[in-house]
């Protein structure tokens, strides 16, 4: 399937496309009528917004390439109708069997995670044309072992591999920040592991990578009202613009030091939320991204981005527990991070419904409540 999605060719284009979410009732009444003949549960897309979303990333971006982070999206026709656009390059895969998957039409597939699976690594290692297309995510000298392993050295081509770095910050009083993924924090660090992949046959050292969660994964606005959520908010401006400026100075470091014993193709960093400061930083070449292109409400509480709601799904309604309640069947998903209300779905049609705090949305159903003309179909 291909997906008409192009840009505006310029910013004044941009500025009067049509917004219809902007009117909220007519925009989900719309979507709603459109899939009114398929049987729930339905996802959908908007176009107008997956537009908007995609060029105003680019805007964000300025000018450095975005490479699409295929587990915020999921669905290949918009991952390619997304890479199909000027200023989007590459994915940012999950795992290894779906890198291999994508690698057969898309050119530079980056495993954004270290792999373990030794039947995913040897079908790679016997296919030429992906793994020239394919890079590993390594963060240690057991990734390359187990690499070794699965195929040895000499019966393989060069498996192209990246290091990621720790892209965490320890803010006074606050800890640590961000997600823990890779152990290589230092110049030391990453300079001790890049000259292993450069000593050993079979590894091609081609990129780096360090994702910033605390400030591409953390809105610096949330919800909690004047005391509660400003006073929140203003630890989380302070944290995020400390942390930014922590990282740019210890990446920009590392990826000369790095650069020194290895000719880097890319270096990769950031998401969606952080995409001004992390282009800010020189040493960063490509940026990972994918949800801002659907525009989940987790962004609802960002203050530097407003996306358009590109993508909701719609579940059917099974029974009515009570005249003003009525019962969908199934629950959604819900997002990393620590489970709070942030993270899960959210009902934003029919207007003022709302879950029931003490059930919320379920892996079998989710009770609503709300309005007496909740109907059962
Ligand atoms: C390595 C990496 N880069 C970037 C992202 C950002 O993705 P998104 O823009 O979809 O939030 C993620 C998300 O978890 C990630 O794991």
């Amino acid at each position: 399937m291909t997906l008409p999605l192009t840009l505006a060719a310029d910013e004044t284009v941009a500025a009067s496309a049509p917004r219809p979410w902007r009117d909220e009732q007519r925009y989900w009444r719309g979507l709603t009528e459109a899939t009114a003949d398929r049987e729930p549960p339905v996802a959908v897309i908007g176009l107008e917004a997956l537009r908007h979303n995609a060029q105003s990333m680019l805007r964000r971006a300025g000018g450095t390439p975005i490479r699409v982070a295929s587990k915020s999206i999921r669905v290949r026709a918009v991952q390619d109708a997304v890479l199909a656009l000027p200023g989007y390059a590459g994915v940012l895969a999950y795992t290894l069997p779906e890198a291999l998957w994508l690698a057969e039409t898309v050119d530079d597939v980056v495993v954004g995670y270290p792999t373990v699976d030794r039947s995913a690594i040897r079908a790679l290692a016997a296919d030429e044309r992906a793994a020239s297309r394919v890079t590993l995510m390594i963060d240690s000298v057991a990734h390359l072992d187990l690499i070794d392993q699965a195929v040895a050295p000499g019966a393989r081509p060069r498996i192209r591999v990246a290091i990621e770095l720790d892209a965490a910050f320890t803010a006074p009083g606050l800890g640590r920040l961000g997600v823990w993924r890779s152990p290589i924090a230092t110049v030391a660090d990453a300079t001790a592991l890049a000259r292993e992949v450069v000593a050993r046959r079979g590894f091609a050292l081609v990129g780096m990578m360090a994702y910033e969660s605390q400030i591409a994964g953390v809105g610096n606005r949330p919800r909690g009202g004047l005391v509660r959520g400003v006073g929140q908010g203003r630890v989380i401006d302070w944290m995020q613009s400390r942390s930014a400026a922590e990282l740019a100075e210890r990446r920009g470091a590392v990826v000369a030091a790095v650069r020194r014993i290895a000719e880097l193709e890319f270096v990769n960093g950031g998401g969606t939320g952080s995409l001004e400061s992390t282009s800010a930083d020189p040493s960063v070449t490509e940026i990972a991204a994918g949800s801002g292109l659907f525009g989940g409400h987790l962004f609802d509480t960002y203050s530097r981005f407003t996306p358009a709601p590109a993508a909701a799904f719609a579940l059917p309604v099974v029974r009515k527990p009570r005249r003003d309640m009525a019962t969908l069947l199934g629950g959604g998903w819900i997002a990393s991070g620590p489970p709070a209300p942030d993270r899960l779905p959210e009902v934003v049609w029919p207007k003022a419904t709302r879950m029931q705090p003490r059930e919320m949305a379920g892996e079998v159903q989710t009770p609503l409540s709300g309005r007496a003309q909740l109907t059962a179909r």
